[in-house]
């Protein structure tokens, strides 16, 4: 087995139907299958605050709280996955690898008004991923992905608009360790580029 001389983070970043979930299972199977420990966690999560918030939006809840208020319980549920899942394996020198994270805080909050002033603050005490891949994707197809595979109609949190306006901030981040991938790729094309980026980085930390 590979032996790393650190843990080693990685974020799958993009907005819904990016196709984020089958990469990242992918992404997984293929590290694993090279011999590496391979930890995934995924935000919301399904702890206390996780639960909290996906009922806020099952239940088309979301505007009785502001947009700093959800930024804040985001955040919150974060701390939780750090400290429970996250922390642990990059101490164990594992490969971690996380379904959202702080990002989606700053280009879905901040899509709805947040202050991403603050949503950076409130981030800053959290781990920084070596690696973020951030599919990126029309949100029309995104739209209708979810509607034709997940059989699912698309939540608050998916509107079409509003997922314009994430897909916008999502590209302009400026953080260093973001990695653009085009989401209209097919699912053997992108787990490609997503493999040899990440193994390309990995070899420099393998002992
Ligand atoms: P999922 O569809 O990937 O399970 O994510 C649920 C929703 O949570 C998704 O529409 C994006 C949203 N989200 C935020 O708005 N802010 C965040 O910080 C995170 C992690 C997710």
């Amino acid at each position: 087995m590979p032996q790393l001389n650190r843990g080693i983070f990685i974020v799958l970043e993009g907005i819904d139907g990016a196709g984020k979930t089958t990469q990242l299972d992918l992404l997984r199977q293929n590290l694993e299958d090279r011999g590496f420990s391979v930890v995934l966690s995924k935000e919301p999560t399904n702890g206390t605050w996780g639960q909290h918030i996906r009922k806020l939006y099952v239940n088309d809840e979301r505007m009785k709280v502001t947009a700093d208020e959800e930024a804040e319980l985001f955040v919150r549920d974060r701390a939780e996955d750090v400290a429970l899942t996250i922390q642990p394996a990059l101490d164990q020198k594992k490969i971690v690898i996380v379904d959202r994270y702080f990002y989606s805080n700053l280009a879905y909050q901040g899509a709805r008004g947040a202050s991403m002033d603050l949503i950076r603050e409130h981030n800053a005490c959290f781990p920084v991923p070596d690696l973020v891949f951030l599919i990126d994707l029309d949100p029309q197809l995104g739209t209708f992905r979810i509607q034709k595979y997940r059989d699912e109609s698309t939540n608050a949190f998916e509107k079409y608009e509003e997922l314009q306006k994430v897909r916008q901030i999502f590209n302009t981040l400026p953080d260093r360790n973001i990695i653009k991938i085009t989401g209209n790729k097919s699912i053997e094309d992108i787990q490609h580029t997503i493999l040899e980026l990440a193994l390309d980085y990995i070899s420099q930390i393998v002992l």
